[in-house]
């Protein structure tokens, strides 16, 4: 079975990237992206292809290739799903705020209501790709839907997780490690299903890199793999508490525990705690399921990382206050980086919002500098917590376009995101901007210590 059409449905970190690849790469398949958000699509759609709405290396180049081609962006979703042959469906699944399981379970809303359309418009067999992180044996439940409440049409649902992480979507997607696909492989329709998705990816996917698996090992290998990645970075930040108390460092730490070639090197680096969208909605989720089925160790064990993760954040704006002699009350600090990593747009769950929301509490003035997030994005982030009303928002926190300017008449600034230009700023200018003393608190153990204190600076890593 030959894949022709492919409709997306949803345009967002993973919809726009994941599709733009698969439109580049597979030239003979219509590929077009659909989502609600009208201005989203309108971005993607943008005639300077610099304007679309995700920020990721190398993903204009890639849009702008195949845009108008074979790649396309509406918000027509009926038309594309009743044209297409494949549908992956890749909305967000965020932490349910309401009801039970509130502030654990995902929300499967907006799932839901993309099997019901489906149902409604489908004229034809379809093949459903579960691209969202779902719960496992979401995929049931999204069968019945469209089993029940369709038009007697046959519906093949597949798995198939995506991987990418934000800042590096376009090459992990051009070279992923693996590309999990789950599907009902004991009958024949399902094993046609599969092999269509796997010969959509064998365009540019190497085969021994195609895993197919059944649509549960499918669906709990992704909470599984965000879970132990998260777990990595609790763990080295653990370690970071305890070497600021012994006088080990955490990077030396690092570096001999990674060396180990059955631990490995990646995801060992301390920081002010993770952020983005899917690590802590995908392991809250993780414990919510164990919970359900009465696994309450494996939930407590899980849970674990969530509590160091928020430890971290607390812990880093706490020794801000602390250093600053016990009061911030009055004192500007300027916060570098507001995405929760370097080299994207995306600011979900980043650290910077919660050490900045800690800061304001202790009635400290905030001035935020980042080089992608957009001003509205900030105070609608700050905003979304409700601690405190916009209007003292807007008033405590200032949004300025370079990190000199953000440095005038600060006590102190705290690097929050990775940035590669925050490496290469003049320090020696930023620091006689400064008041003095003039505290410096990396979050990322970005900057050098020697360098930093030659010019004159009070500085404080994260794990040293
Ligand atoms: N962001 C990541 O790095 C990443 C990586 C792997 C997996 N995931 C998973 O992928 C899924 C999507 O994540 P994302 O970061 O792309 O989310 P996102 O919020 O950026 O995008 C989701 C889009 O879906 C749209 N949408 C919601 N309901 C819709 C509907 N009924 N019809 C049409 N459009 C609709 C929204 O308007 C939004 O634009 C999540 O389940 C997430 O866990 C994300």
């Amino acid at each position: 079975m030959k894949i022709k059409n492919i409709c997306c449905i949803g345009a967002g970190y993973v919809g726009g990237p994941t599709m733009a690849v698969i439109a580049q790469k597979c030239p003979e398949i219509n590929v077009t992206v659909v989502d609600i958000n009208e201005e989203r699509i309108k971005a993607w759609n943008d005639e300077d292809v610099e304007n679309i709405p995700i920020y990721e290396p190398g993903l204009s180049n890639v849009v702008k290739e195949a845009r108008d081609r074979n790649l396309f962006f509406s918000t027509d979703v009926d038309a594309a799903i009743d044209k297409a042959d494949m549908i992956f469906i890749s909305v967000n699944t965020p932490t349910k705020t309401y009801g039970i399981g509130k502030g654990m379970a995902a929300d499967l809303k907006y799932i839901e209501l993309c099997a019901r359309q489906i149902a409604r418009v489908s004229k034809t067999d379809k093949i459903v790709v579960e691209k969202s992180t779902l719960p496992v044996r979401t995929a049931e439940a999204l069968k019945n839907i469209l089993d029940n409440t369709g038009n007697g049409v046959n519906y093949q649902i597949l798995s198939n997780p995506e991987f990418l992480a934000e800042g590096t979507a376009v090459d992990d997607l051009m070279n992923p490690d693996r590309v999990l696909i789950g599907g009902d492989i004991d009958t024949t329709e399902g094993k046609k299903a599969v092999d269509a998705l796997v010969d959509v990816y064998a365009h540019w996917v190497p085969r021994e890199k195609l895993l197919t698996t059944n649509v549960w090992s499918s669906e709990l290998s992704k909470l599984t793999a965000n879970a132990f990645l998260a777990q990595r970075v609790s763990s080295i930040n653990a370690m970071s508490e305890l070497c600021e108390k012994t006088g080990a460092d955490v990077n030396e730490v690092s570096k001999a525990v990674g060396m180990d070639s059955r631990i490995g090197s990646k995801f060992l680096k301390s920081s002010v705690g993770f952020g983005g969208s899917c690590f802590q909605k995908d392991i809250l989720n993780l414990v919510y399921i164990s919970k359900s089925f009465g696994l309450h160790e494996v939930a407590d064990y899980w849970e674990q990382v969530i509590l160091m993760n928020d430890h971290q954040k607390r812990r880093f704006a706490a020794k801000i206050v602390q250093t600053l002699f016990n009061t911030v009350s009055g004192k500007k600090i300027a916060l570098l980086g507001w995405a929760f990593k370097k080299d994207t747009n995306d600011t979900r769950e980043s650290a910077a919002i919660y050490v900045a929301d800690y800061l304001l509490n202790e009635q400290a003035e905030i001035v935020v500098y980042d080089p992608k997030v957009k001003t509205e994005q900030i105070y609608a982030d700050l905003d979304y917590l409700n601690t405190r009303s916009s209007e003292e928002n807007k008033a405590k926190v200032k949004v300025v376009n370079t990190a000199y300017e953000s440095a005038k008449g600060a006590h102190a600034i705290a690097v929050l995101t990775e940035w590669d230009e925050f490496k290469d700023l003049d320090w020696e200018k930023i620091y006689k901007e400064m008041l003095k003393p003039a505290f410096l608190f990396d979050g990322r153990r970005l900057l050098e210590r020697s360098t930093k204190e030659k010019i004159g600076f009070e500085f404080y890593a994260i794990g040293s």
